[in-house]
């Protein structure tokens, strides 16, 4: 049976159209110029503004892609965490995606946000992509399916989603500046593919315009993509909104069809909008259509009293279990790449002690940086899940092994805090409790505190330590900073903002240790971080940023290594979780290595050595070079796997669960295997020089062998692949396999199509792309099949002499796949014009 039909049912919102339309009609015409122009700006961070003169409330944006995060960047206003984005793709199910849309909606409504910022439908271009882990596939079909299933989950739940970054946002390296020359064919048939099929297929009420350029223009200006391309060709009727801080010029935006500047109250947009339309530079009529499109969003969301929201609250889905779903997601994400000697499932009653080594084992990294980070009530650790899921017999040591970053991260375990906020004159306006060390505010304060008033911010509280030794305390943030720990300045200066480089990187700052105090285990001390705020005239938000920061003590790294090849020579098995950190994976630069930082490759190596049997689970949004990955009994990528990380590997590692993940995009051996590499501009211009090339299509162009192939992913049985048969009439591939082993799984069923030969003038194509997938479950011996539609855009190439989509007739191989490198069947198929 194919299980992918729940996702192609259509998203709600077309019925009541009409009456939604004639709403936003009769409040548009109740609007004056300052009214429209203030409507088409951000009155803060993250909302714009009410005009209760036509019944309108004030619409809430947030991010993002993995969680909801609301109005407030606190922890203590927590998420659900899902798995990285990546994550997701890995699970080839646009189904699955749809209910993650559903609980991200669930989680909004709670949140009283009405639009998210997300999902992110830029393409792995190049492994360096500093977001990567938050974009799908290297594949645009892949691509779209998943964003398809996620954008009607999300908009079942009357929530509206901001298709993002339109487009050409594939790396980070000056990405506020950047021209991406892309030629026409690749922008087509690669980055704006995702696109095009999702406002196709699943109608998103929101676009977010990247920030850097393309062919030229930058994004928020550029007609020819916004208004021709998005609005013209695609029939697109959602909102455009401005990534935040893209919007440059006010007349030039709005006439590149942007229609929403984010975020306030400081904008190009608002009163200079109006003031532009008096002065004869901008068009009245053009400020009314962005209105239009921001009343549709408002109706659609329900924020137009008088319009029928597209989801009347009597339709809204079932309530969903955010943690069972994270964990189903984590599980049927996780891809399992090598399984030597049926390593894989452990089985529980055949071991007694399993050494679980890793900082990211006790530590887990579950989400990538950036705005995409949101703040989990709980978080399941390998080792936590581990320990719960093993019977007590069985012997459960950790060790660290190998500190993947020795730089202090934001105050946590052993801390008790809390934020106080003062005026210039030292009068406290308000005061909070933080569950961390981290203070990150933009547009909303605790109660009592605007920004106006607020002068300093001071994180105060306790530390009660979990080790002796010397520990190291420090700040990250801008402006003035003084720390005290036990009684002891440690540090007071003023962090003033770099010349250049990200203003979100540099927003968020840079951990600085700035002293260092010696304590013992279970000792108290009293600590204070007093930060006087940054208030920057040019920057278009008001935002605090800073954090207290502390490592624990530095435990000599031999000696660290020695204890986990202690652990894994006396365990039956060994767990490995190998991680990136945040200085490696986030929003806001690009990745200069694949590598794994630290001594974690020595650290796999060395317990490969002496363990009976060594697992090695990879915690990465993104590829990284696994050297070792031949020594290893097995090797499961786990992604950012969520806040129920621990728990869903358990599943995976004990067998209650089978890994479900295949790869949406290639792991190469080493960086410089891979196809694209080039993520850094040339004097401000970045050329796609690779074309369609990139990913899968680049490998096999190339004929080098990466690690794992796109589409590649074990499961716990085996599958037979009988029979594949194509109907013409309305190109369907039907696939017939059966399920040889001995455990009831779950297979996704790849269709790749091989080009003949061509014709004349055709430019040259890929080897073979994907066509189409479906997954199929059955028990031991059954015998399934899957039915697989071959869209017409895969026969279609973009004509750069013609400007337009051109079918190419001949005769193709269709190839039933496992993987992109085992593919089982084939059959023939010819198409004509
Ligand atoms: C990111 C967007 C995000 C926005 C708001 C930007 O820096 O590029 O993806 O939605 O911030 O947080």
């Amino acid at each position: 049976m194919a299980t992918q039909d729940a996702a192609d049912t259509p998203a709600p919102g077309t019925d009541g159209d009409a009456a939604r339309e004639a709403a936003v009609e009769t409040a548009l015409a109740k609007l004056d110029l300052d009214a429209k122009a203030r409507l088409l700006a951000g009155q803060d961070t993250w909302s714009l503004p009410a005009l209760p003169q036509i019944g309108l409330r004030s619409l809430v944006m947030s991010d993002g892609p993995v969680g909801v995060r609301g109005v407030r960047w606190t922890a203590a206003d927590p998420s659900v965490v899902l798995p990285s984005p990546t994550a997701l793709a890995a699970t080839w199910d646009p189904a699955l995606a749809r209910r993650a849309g559903r609980l991200l909606a669930q989680e909004a409504r709670r949140k009283g946000v009405h639009a998210l910022l997300a999902p992110t439908v830029n393409l792995h271009r190049s492994p360096l992509g500093g977001r990567h882990f938050e974009c799908y596939s290297e594949d645009p079909y892949l691509t779209t399916r998943i964003g398809t299933g996620y954008v009607r989950g999300v908009q079942d739940g009357g929530v509206g989603t901001t298709l993002k970054h339109f487009v050409g946002n594939d790396a980070e390296t000056e990405r506020f500046t950047v021209n991406n020359t892309i030629p026409p064919r690749a922008l087509r048939e690669l980055y704006l593919a995702p696109f095009e099929a999702i406002v196709r297929d699943a109608s998103p009420w929101g676009v977010m315009s990247a920030y850097n350029g393309v062919n030229g223009s930058t994004m928020t200006q550029h007609a020819s993509l916004q208004l021709g391309v998005l609005r013209g060709e695609w029939g697109y009727d959602g909102v455009i909104v401005s990534d935040w801080m893209a919007t440059r010029d006010t007349t030039r935006a709005l006439n590149g069809g942007l229609d929403v500047a984010m975020p306030g109250p400081r904008t190009v947009y608002g009163q200079a909008l109006a003031t532009a339309v008096r002065e004869g530079r901008a068009e009245e009529c053009a400020v009314d259509a962005a209105v239009r499109n921001v009343l549709r969003l408002a109706a659609r969301t329900g924020v137009l009293d008088a319009a029928p929201p597209a989801v009347a609250p009597a339709d809204l889905p079932a309530t969903v279990d955010g943690d069972a779903l994270a964990r189903e997601i984590a599980h049927r994400s996780f891809v399992l790449v090598r399984n030597e000697r049926g390593t894989l499932p452990i089985d529980p009653a055949g071991v007694s002690s399993v050494a679980v080594i890793g900082a990211a084992a006790r530590d887990a990294r579950i989400l990538g940086g950036g705005s995409a980070e949101v703040f989990p009530a709980h978080i399941v650790s390998p080792l936590d899940g581990l320990r719960a899921a093993l019977p007590e017999s069985v012997a459960v040591h950790h060790a660290v092994g190998a500190d993947p970053s020795d730089e202090p991260a934001v105050a946590g375990q052993g801390f008790e805090l809390r934020a106080v906020c003062r005026d210039v004159s030292g009068r406290q306006l308000g005061s909070e409790p933080l569950p961390s060390g981290l203070v990150q505010w933009l547009g909303d304060f605790p109660d009592g505190v605007s920004f106006e008033d607020l002068h300093t911010v001071e994180i105060t509280g306790t530390f009660t330590a979990r080790e002796s030794g010397v520990h190291a305390f420090g700040t990250r943030g801008l402006g003035g900073l003084a720390l005290t720990v036990g009684g002891r300045l440690l540090f007071e200066g003023i962090e003033e903002p770099a010349d250049e480089g990200d203003p979100f990187e540099a927003f968020q700052g840079t951990a600085v240790p700035r002293g260092e105090v010696e304590l013992t285990a279970g000792e108290s001390v009293e600590v204070s971080l007093i930060c006087t705020v940054a208030k920057l005239p040019e920057a278009p938000m008001s935002a605090v940023a800073c954090a207290l920061v502390h490592r624990d003590p530095v435990r000599d790294p031999e000696a660290l290594m020695e204890e986990a090849v202690a652990a894994a020579s006396v365990a039956d098995t060994a767990v490995v979780v190998v991680a990136t950190t945040e200085r490696v994976e986030s929003e806001g630069f690009d990745r200069t290595s694949l590598a794994l930082p630290g001594r974690q490759d020595e650290l796999v190596r060395r317990v490969a050595a002496v363990a009976p049997r060594t697992v090695v689970v990879v915690n990465s949004g993104s590829p990284v070079e696994l050297p070792w990955r031949d020594e290893v009994d097995a090797v499961l990528l786990g992604w950012f796997p969520g806040q129920e990380a621990g728990a869903a590997l358990a599943d995976v590692l004990l067998g209650d669960e089978e890994p479900g993940g295949r790869l949406p995009t290639t792991w190469p051996v080493a960086l410089t295997d891979a196809p694209v590499t080039q993520v850094e501009p040339d004097d401000g211009e970045l050329v796609y020089e690779e074309g369609v090339f990139i990913g899968y299509r680049a490998w096999e162009k190339t004929g080098r062998t990466p690690a794992y192939p796109f589409g590649h992913g074990l499961g716990y049985t085996t599958w037979d692949y009988d029979s594949l048969d194509l109907s013409t009439t309305d190109a369907t591939a039907t696939v017939r396999l059966r399920n040889t082993g001995t455990r009831h799984g779950r297979e996704v069923v790849q269709i790749y199509l091989a080009p003949g030969s061509g014709g004349p003038g055709l430019p040259e194509r890929p080897a073979r792309w994907l066509a189409g997938f479906a997954t199929v479950e059955a028990a031991p011996g059954e015998t399934v099949s899957a039915d697989i539609p071959l869209p017409r855009r895969a026969f279609e190439i973009w004509d750069e002499k013609t400007d337009a989509w051109r079918l190419i007739s001949g005769t193709y191989v269709v190839e039933a796949a496992h993987s992109i490198a085992d593919r089982r069947l084939r059959a023939r198929l010819h198409v004509e014009r």
